[in-house]
């Protein structure tokens, strides 16, 4: 590794730069910050960088991959722990990816319960009301949380977190995971019974061909009337379109939206002097029991100083060794189980 490191950093929002600058600056890595987000069509502003930094809503499919490799490009440095936006399988054997598979599970597990205390309790309607000097309370009967059955599917680094703060909370955990952690003292169910048993539904697994739309007609007709969905995790694991039908048939009694199925044509952008396109979103933010935050489980200092340092650490250490503990390696057709144990190089 000779002189200075330039990655292109694309969807570079202000809240990013102070960090990667001081932890880049340290470092020796100096990162180019593009507003752009990394699609076929602005993959060429990536000529010339020995790597790109890339979040949720950039696309390196095939195409990107393919490009970037002819110009050199040899790492893809996700500062996010998702990566369904990235093309793993294709891009082995051209370009490493790496990600930040933790920054701070707790900001995504707090803003889940956040979003949950603030549904139940009305607090985004007191807020407006008392604003405006109303202190009616009308409307805004909630319900205790303690004793509620929450269902928590996926029980990994996030969704135990969670689990954790409902049980302080004197809830009833039960969960689901492909994957169930044994020795852990979580009460795993069926998907069905899941559905069948739990007042609140918490979703923290990852997105794959799987759990595409977990929520859907079908599975909404298993639930419990009155059920509340807490989405953190990612957009694509519930079909907007049958929970607003579940909205307004009153099958659902609240739902907190943390991330959105189509949240890439909208989310970290500010729309509000432009007319809405997506009527699905429109519609589901007009209902009373919808909130909707924009991908902002994540935004917590700890957790942008520790994307910034771990991004950091994973570019030096693809640079130095061609190795990584953080690359997302399809060697062994599995992320998850690398063979290499993701301490050897991966290719
Ligand atoms: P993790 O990898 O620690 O846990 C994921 C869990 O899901 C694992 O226990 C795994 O076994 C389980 N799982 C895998 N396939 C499954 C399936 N088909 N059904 C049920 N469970 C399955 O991941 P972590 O850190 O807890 O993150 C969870 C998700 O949260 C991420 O995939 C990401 O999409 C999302 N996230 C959202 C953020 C935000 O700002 N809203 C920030 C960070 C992560």
């Amino acid at each position: 590794m000779s002189g200075k490191l330039k990655f292109a950093f694309f969807d570079a929002k202000p809240y990013d730069h102070p960090s990667f600058e001081r932890y880049g600056g340290d470092a020796g890595i100096h990162f180019h910050f593009f507003e752009t987000r990394l699609t076929p069509d602005t993959v060429e502003l990536a000529n010339g960088y020995d790597g790109v930094c890339v979040f949720v809503n950039d696309t390196v499919n095939a195409d990107v991959i393919d490009r970037l490799y002819d110009m050199g490009v040899r790492t893809v440095a996700l500062r996010c722990a998702g990566y369904n936006n990235v093309d793993i399988r294709y891009a082995f054997g051209k370009l490493h990816v790496v990600h930040v598979p933790a920054y701070s599970p707790y900001a995504v597990a707090e803003h889940a319960m956040a979003m949950l205390l603030a549904s139940v309790r009305r607090i985004h309607k007191a807020y407006n009301r008392t604003k405006d000097f109303n202190f009616s309370l009308n409307g805004l009967t909630g319900f205790d949380l303690h004793g509620k059955t929450v269902g928590v599917i996926g029980t990994g680094k996030i969704g135990r977190i969670f689990i954790d703060i409902c049980r302080g909370f004197g809830m009833n955990v039960i969960a689901y995971d492909k994957f169930p952690a044994p020795e852990s003292g979580i009460a795993y169910v069926s998907l069905d019974e899941l559905f069948a048993k739990s007042d609140i539904i918490s979703l923290h697994c990852p997105l794959t061909e799987e759990t595409f739309h977990t929520v859907c007609k079908e599975t909404i007709e298993k639930m419990k009337k009155g059920v509340v969905i807490v989405n953190t995790s990612r957009g694509a694991l519930i079909d907007a379109d049958a929970l607003l039908e579940g909205i307004k048939d009153r099958k659902i009694g609240a739902a907190c939206l943390d991330v959105y199925e189509e949240e890439a044509d909208v989310f970290f952008e500010d729309f509000s002097g432009h007319i809405m396109a997506d009527d699905t979103l429109a519609r589901l933010i007009t209902m009373p029991n919808v909130l909707v935050t924009s991908h902002q489980a994540f935004l917590t200092e700890e957790a942008l100083n520790n994307i910034a340092e771990t991004t950091v650490n994973n570019i030096l250490d693809i640079m130095r060794d061609g190795a990584c503990q953080n690359e997302l390696c399809y060697r062994c057709g599995k992320t998850e189980t690398c063979r290499n144990g993701n301490r050897g190089k991966c290719f």
